[in-house]
C-alpha cells in the first residue's frame, strides 16, 4: 500500500507539516509505503488556460506537476495538507489542484480514467487556521472534495484544527498528534479490493 503526502504550506516545519509527518507515520507503522511531496520545493506554474488538454488529457506544461501526475496515480492512500490561507487551500496547493484540469479533460472529453484504474484509492485533508468561526474550513473542504471526486478518490475524512497559528502551536494541542497518527492508521486499515 503506497501512501502519498502532499504538504501544501509555504512554511517548514509548520502546523500541517507536524500533522501530516504524524499521519504518514501511523501510515509507516502498518508497513505503507509512504512518500511526501513538498510543494515549496517544486517548481509548479498555474494552469494557463490553454486548452491544450482538452484535445489531449495532458498538461503541456512539463513542469514539476508531471512528477506529481505519475506519484498521485502510484497512490494508493492521498494525505493532502494545506492550512488555510484566505479561507482557501495555499497558494502552492491551489496551483497544483488547478494542474489536475488536465485529469479532468482526460476524463470527462477524452473519455479515460483520470488516475490508472486499478484500486480504490481514500484520501485524507489535513488542515489548520488562525481563525474560531463555524465552518471555517467549508471553501477549503469543497475544493480538496472537488479534487478527490475527478480524481475517483473517496474522501475519506479530515484533520482540522482550528484556533491554530503560530509556528508549532499545533503541538501545544494535548491530541491532535495522537489523533493524526491514528488518522494515518486508520486510512490503510482497509486494504483495497486488487
Ligand atoms: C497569507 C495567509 C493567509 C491566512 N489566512 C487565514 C484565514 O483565512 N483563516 C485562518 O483561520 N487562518 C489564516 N491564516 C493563518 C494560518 O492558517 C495559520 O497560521 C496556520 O497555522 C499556518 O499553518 P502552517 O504552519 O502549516 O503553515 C493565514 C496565514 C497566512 C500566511
Amino acid at each position: 500500500m503506497r501512501v502519498l503526502g502532499i504538504a501544501g504550506s509555504p512554511r517548514r516545519a509548520g502546523n500541517t507539516d507536524l500533522l501530516l509527518g504524524e499521519v504518514m507515520r501511523g501510515a509507516a507503522s502498518l508497513e505503507a509505503e509512504t512518500r511526501t511531496l513538498f510543494l515549496r520545493n517544486l517548481k509548479i506554474a498555474p494552469c494557463d488556460h490553454c486548452d491544450v488538454c482538452l484535445e489531449t488529457g495532458r498538461c503541456k506544461i512539463l513542469d514539476d506537476m508531471q512528477m506529481v501526475y505519475d506519484e498521485v496515480s502510484r497512490a494508493d492512500r492521498l494525505v493532502l495538507a494545506s492550512p488555510l490561507h484566505f479561507l482557501g487551500l495555499t497558494a502552492q496547493t491551489k496551483t497544483m489542484v488547478d494542474r489536475f484540469q488536465a485529469l479532468w479533460a482526460q476524463k470527462y472529453r477524452i473519455g479515460q480514467p483520470a488516475l490508472e484504474k486499478r484500486r480504490a484509492r481514500k484520501g485524507l485533508f489535513v488542515s489548520v487556521g488562525a481563525r474560531k468561526t463555524s465552518n471555517l474550513f467549508a471553501p477549503a473542504i469543497a475544493t480538496v472534495r472537488a479534487l478527490f471526486a475527478v480524481l475517483d478518490i473517496k474522501y475519506s475524512g479530515d484533520l482540522l484544527f482550528e484556533g491554530i497559528d503560530e509556528q508549532g502551536a499545533i503541538l501545544k494541542n494535548p491530541v491532535a498528534m495522537d489523533q493524526a497518527f491514528i488518522a494515518g492508521q486508520q486510512l490503510i486499515e482497509e486494504m483495497p479490493v486488487k
